[in-house]
C-alpha cells in the first residue's frame, strides 16, 4: 500500500526534498486562503499584545500542509518550534517533561494528536488552559498534587482524523482549521515554485499537466515533479513540457485524473463484477482482496470526492464518469 506512487502519505523519497520546499512564511504559502487570512489576523493581534498565540488545531488529509503551517506559525511569531507526535509519547511524565522544557512563547507541534493516550492527554488539559501541570508527589495517604507553572506556549496539533479527537481536547483549541484539497491552479503554482528551487525547467503547460494528476495534494505534486524531472533528463532535453509530463505520468500509470492501477481496479471491479453496483463495502473488499477499512479511508475518499464512486445506503455505485473514463458503456438504468 505504502508503495503506491500516488499515496499522499509521506514516503522516504519525499523527506529529502520536503525540507527545502517548505514555505517559511504565510506569504509564500500557496492556497488555503481562508486559513491563511485568519492566521494572519491572530498572529498580528497576538504580537501587538505581546501575547502568545492561541492553541491551533489543523485537520485534513495527509500532505496538505499541516506540518508546514505549524513551522510557519513559529516563524511568524519569531519563536522556536518543538516537534513531537501522539504515538511518540507513552507516559504522562514524558509529556510533562516536554512542556516543562518549553520557553516562553514556544510552539509545541504535536503531530497525529488523535493518537495520544488518555493519561498523556490529561496532562495537556491544565497545560493548555492554565499553562500549568499537576504533579503527584508521595504515595498512599500522604500523596498530594502540586501545581507547577509552565511558560506560556502555543500548542499546534495536527490530525488526519479529527473524528477521533476527544471532546475535551478539541474544546481546548481556540483556533480550528480544516485544510482543503488544492485547486489545479494552486498546485501548478506550487510546482512552478518547487521547480525554481530544484532548478528544473518547467513550462506552464507542463506544470498544469502535473497539477491535474496530483490529487489536490502538494506533497504528491512535488513527488510527481521529481519523478517527471528524471524522465525529462534521461529521455528528453531536461525541460518539462506538457508532452514530457504526460509521457512520464502515463509510464508511471497515473492517469489524467490522478488515478492509479489500484483506483482503476476498484472501479472496474464495481463495474464488471457487480454491474456498476450497488455493492457492499465488505463484498467489494473481498473481491479486490483488500481490507475494508483501507478501502474506506485510503482509496475511496478521493474517488468519492471526484465523482467516480457514489456511496448509497445499499452500497457503492460506480458513476457515469467512472464508466466513461474507463471506457465502459453506461450501465443500463432501470
Ligand atoms: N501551501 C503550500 N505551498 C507550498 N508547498 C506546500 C504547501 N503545503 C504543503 N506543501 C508542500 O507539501 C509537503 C507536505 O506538506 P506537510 O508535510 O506540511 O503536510 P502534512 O499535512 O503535515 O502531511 P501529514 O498529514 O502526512 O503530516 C511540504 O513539504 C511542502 O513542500
Ligand atoms: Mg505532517
Amino acid at each position: 500500500m505504502g508503495k503506491r506512487m500516488i499515496t499522499t502519505e509521506v514516503l522516504e523519497e519525499d523527506i529529502k526534498i520536503e525540507g527545502t520546499l517548505r514555505p517559511q512564511t504565510l506569504d509564500d504559502y500557496i492556497g488555503q486562503e481562508k486559513t491563511k487570512e485568519n492566521l494572519k489576523v491572530y498572529i498580528e493581534a497576538a504580537k501587538q499584545r505581546g501575547d502568545v498565540l492561541d492553541h491551533v488545531l489543523f485537520y485534513g488529509p495527509p500532505g496538505l500542509g499541516k506540518t508546514t503551517l505549524a513551522g510557519i506559525i513559529a516563524n511568524e511569531m519569531g519563536t522556536h518550534m518543538k516537534v513531537t507526535s501522539g504515538p511518540a509519547i507513552e507516559k504522562p511524565g514524558e509529556m510533562a517533561a516536554i512542556l516543562n522544557n518549553l520557553q516562553e512563547g514556544d510552539v509545541l507541534f504535536v503531530d497525529e494528536i488523535h493518537r495520544l493516550n488518555r493519561q498523556v492527554e490529561e496532562v495537556l488539559y491544565p497545560a493548555m488552559e492554565d499553562y500549568a501541570i499537576d504533579i503527584m508527589i508521595g504515595k498512599g495517604s500522604s500523596a498530594r498534587s502540586i501545581r507547577l507553572d509552565l511558560p506560556r506556549f502555543t500548542l499546534v496539533g495536527a490530525t488526519t482524523r479529527a473524528g477521533l479527537l476527544t471532546a475535551p481536547l478539541r474544546d481546548r483549541f481556540g483556533v480550528i482549521h480544516h485544510l482543503e484539497f488544492y485547486t489545479e491552479e494552486e498546485l501548478a503554482a506550487i510546482i512552478l515554485h518547487s521547480a525554481r528551487v530544484l532548478d528544473v525547467e518547467v513550462d506552464p503547460e507542463g506544470a498544469r499537466e502535473m497539477a491535474k494528476r496530483s490529487r489536490g495534494t502538494p506533497r504528491l505534486a512535488n513527488r510527481i515533479l521529481k519523478r517527471v524531472r528524471d524522465f525529462a533528463q534521461v529521455k528528453y532535453d531536461g525541460r518539462i513540457t506538457r508532452e514530457v509530463a504526460s509521457f512520464a505520468l502515463d509510464l508511471l500509470e497515473v492517469d489524467k485524473y490522478g488515478l492509479d492501477q489500484t483506483d482503476r481496479l476498484l472501479l472496474i471491479t464495481i463495474i464488471e463484477k457487480f454491474a456498476g453496483g450497488p455493492v457492499g463495502l465488505d463484498t467489494l473488499a473481498a473481491a479486490v482482496g483488500e481490507d475494508a477499512g483501507t478501502i474506506e479511508e485510503v482509496y475511496e475518499p478521493y474517488l468519492i470526492k471526484n465523482g467516480f464512486i457514489n456511496r448509497t445506503p445499499r452500497g457503492r455505485v460506480a458513476t457515469e464518469l467512472a464508466c466513461c473514463h474507463l471506457g465502459f458503456a453506461l450501465p443500463t438504468s432501470e
